[in-house]
């Protein structure tokens, strides 16, 4: 690959011929938006900003700073790691605010690009983004969220048993299944469709796990909820079992599972208390799982379908909410009803029996209405992709996915610089993940494969460091990952007789321990964040925050293992690293 480094005086067709003066200028305050069209392909970029005076500080979402902010006149910028590419003659748009004292006018007397390659030559990969990776790592969150006994092939060095009396309020075992999040309630309400989800994305792409050299602690991973989840339902008694730990109580502290003191309440609905949302959420958990099991362990696999089938007719025939008797409604709280779970659990069945009760269950419960988003609440779109899967025909299903995706991909609010399509404040990035992961499947089943599966990549990208911030949003992962995510157990020392208190919860330092593999919530609508561990709007994360990501990351690792026959993508590299270059004019 030939590639030219060096510095380079491009003539500026679009903006003026320097000196520059920036065009709104107020006292105290400058904005300008500098356009040039370079003359050839830019592989990345640097600027020399002088200006004529001297300016307190710099901001802006189309470059980095590679130096301190402090008071100068000259300032060295740095292409974020979205924008480095142009071509020649694509136009490179150039916005910062600056902070200047007093209302002089202001020039820019020079600007210098530089990281060039010749004409028409690929530009050299800039970062090396291991899919596979990322795809290990976020097993190992999994890992570090188990409740109850851990084997001695627990991976996790700062973790040990916990909440082994799980269930004897109510003598019964109980033990087991996933924390939810940062604190140490298990609902089983976003755990059951964390697993669902998952299995999903096994099922999809079991190559991308297999080429990752992550199948067997894949599986080992889905039995950990699915062991709970089998647990939490009593088919003898018509009873399930839906939380243990009291959200308000559980919140009140901040401590280590292994330490945990306050009471572990377990929660449970019946005929009498019915709980359509969560217990169709498990069955579909069963009924998927089912099916990623079958090659794997037939017995087992027969266990979670026996258990999907005889939990949904409870869920069917039994309807109700179960936050009328399960308090969770402070957490999480079923808005969508308890429909599209009745409805996707039928989905589920029916790929995993072929019988046609399931398929008229689904049918009679499906939504026609354009849905804005897949997650542990709502899963419409789930519902509707499985039966268009099962029914290619159903010109109108198809149409509810296409609109689903073609939303997200072109109308919804996009974070600035980088595009991430952000649907919502608390745990923006699991949204964009969810909805990749919908764009992946669908892209499988047939509709728009090339669009669809470009966007899902451009949305993990930025998570993984194609952003505004060239920050990755996955902890032990790639440039200037979190630290200090909202999460008690990683909080605090990892030498158990220590204490983990509200002090750790202050500490202004990093968390003692790496949670490695998390995707934490993820920015604001204009790309904000912080690294601050009482955040747990964009700091937290959770259980239904990787599960979408995983399985998408999964299908991206089964892309690009796929793409070095049918060379799809630019550079491939065999083995664990897929290398990928952010230029937007791919993505949009
Ligand atoms: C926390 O629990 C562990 C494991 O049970 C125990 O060894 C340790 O002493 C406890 N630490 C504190 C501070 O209570």
């Amino acid at each position: 690959m030939s590639v030219i480094f060096g510095v380079f005086l491009l003539p500026l067709a679009v903006a003026t011929n320097f000196p520059y003066t920036i065009p709104t200028r107020w006292n105290g305050g400058v904005a300008a938006n500098i356009c040039a069209i370079p003359d050839v392909k830019l592989c990345g970029w640097e600027m020399k900003l002088v200006f004529s005076v001297n300016v307190v500080s710099i901001t802006s979402r189309d470059f980095l700073l590679t130096q301190p902010q402090s008071n100068r006149s000259v300032y060295y910028v740095k292409n974020q790691p979205c924008n480095a590419e142009r071509s020649a003659g694509q136009e490179l748009c150039i916005g910062f605010n600056a902070d200047v004292p007093g209302s002089s006018p202001v020039e820019i007397s020079k600007l210098v690009f530089t990281k060039t390659s010749s004409d028409g030559q690929p530009c050299p990969a800039t970062e090396s983004v291991a899919y596979a990776d990322v795809l290990a790592k976020s097993i190992l969150f999994y890992e570090a969220q188990r409740s109850g006994h851990l084997p001695s092939t627990n991976r996790i060095p700062w973790r040990a048993d916990s909440a082994l009396s799980d269930g004897s309020d109510n003598n019964r075992d109980l033990t087991g299944g996933w924390y939810d999040a940062g604190d140490n309630v298990k609902f089983n309400f976003p755990m059951a469709w964390s697993t669902t989800t998952l299995a999903w994305g096994l099922i999809q792409f079991k190559a991308g796990y297999q080429a990752a050299g992550e199948l067997t602690n894949v599986y080992d991973s889905l039995r950990w909820p699915l062991d709970y989840l089998l647990k939490c339902w009593d088919s003898d008694h018509n009873e399930y079992w839906a939380q243990v730990g009291d959200g308000h109580a559980d919140h009140s502290q901040w401590t280590r599972p292994e330490n945990m003191t306050s009471a572990r309440p377990s929660y449970k609905v019946t005929i009498y208390s019915p709980g359509s949302d969560v217990t169709g959420e498990t069955a579909a958990a069963f009924a998927a799982a089912s099916i990623a099991f079958r090659s794997e362990d037939q017995g087992y696999s027969s266990r979670l379908l026996r258990n999907a089938r005889s939990l949904y007719d409870f869920a069917y025939n039994n309807r109700g909410t179960y936050t009328n008797s399960v308090p969770a409604g402070d957490f999480y709280n079923s808005w969508s009803g308890f429909k599209d779970e009745l409805c996707w659990a039928a989905a589920w069945l029916y790929k995993a029996t072929g019988e046609t009760v399931y398929e008229q269950r689904a049918m009679e419960l499906i939504s026609y209405n354009d849905q804005v988003e897949f997650s542990w609440d709502n899963k419409n779109v789930g519902c509707q992709l499985l039966m268009y899967e099962a029914n290619p025909s159903d010109d109108s299903l198809k149409a509810r996915v296409e609109n689903f995706v073609n939303r997200y991909r072109s109308s919804v609010t996009k974070t600035p610089t980088c595009g991430l399509t952000w649907h919502a404040s608390w745990g923006s990035l699991r949204y964009s993940a969810n909805a990749a992961l919908i764009a992946m499947v669908a892209a499988d089943v047939g509709i728009e494969k090339t669009l669809y599966r470009q966007w899902a990549l451009s949305q993990i990208d930025y998570m993984l460091g194609a952003n505004e911030a060239g920050r990755s949003y996955v902890i032990g992962y790639g440039n200037h990952p979190p630290q200090r995510p909202h999460h008690r157990a990683s909080s605090c020392s990892s030498d158990l007789s220590q204490p983990c208190n509200w002090n750790d919860f202050n500490n202004p330092g990093p968390n003692q321990n790496v949670l490695t593999g998390a995707l934490v919530g993820g920015p604001d609508n204009e790309g904000n964040y912080a690294d601050i561990r009482s955040d747990y709007v964009r700091n937290e994360v959770a259980c239904d925050y990787n599960a979408g990501f995983q399985s998408v990351l999964a299908g991206m690792t089964d892309l690009h293992f796929l793409s070095a026959n049918i060379g799809t993508f630019r550079t491939i590299v065999i083995g664990k690293n897929f290398l990928y270059l952010c230029d937007q004019s791919t993505y949009f």
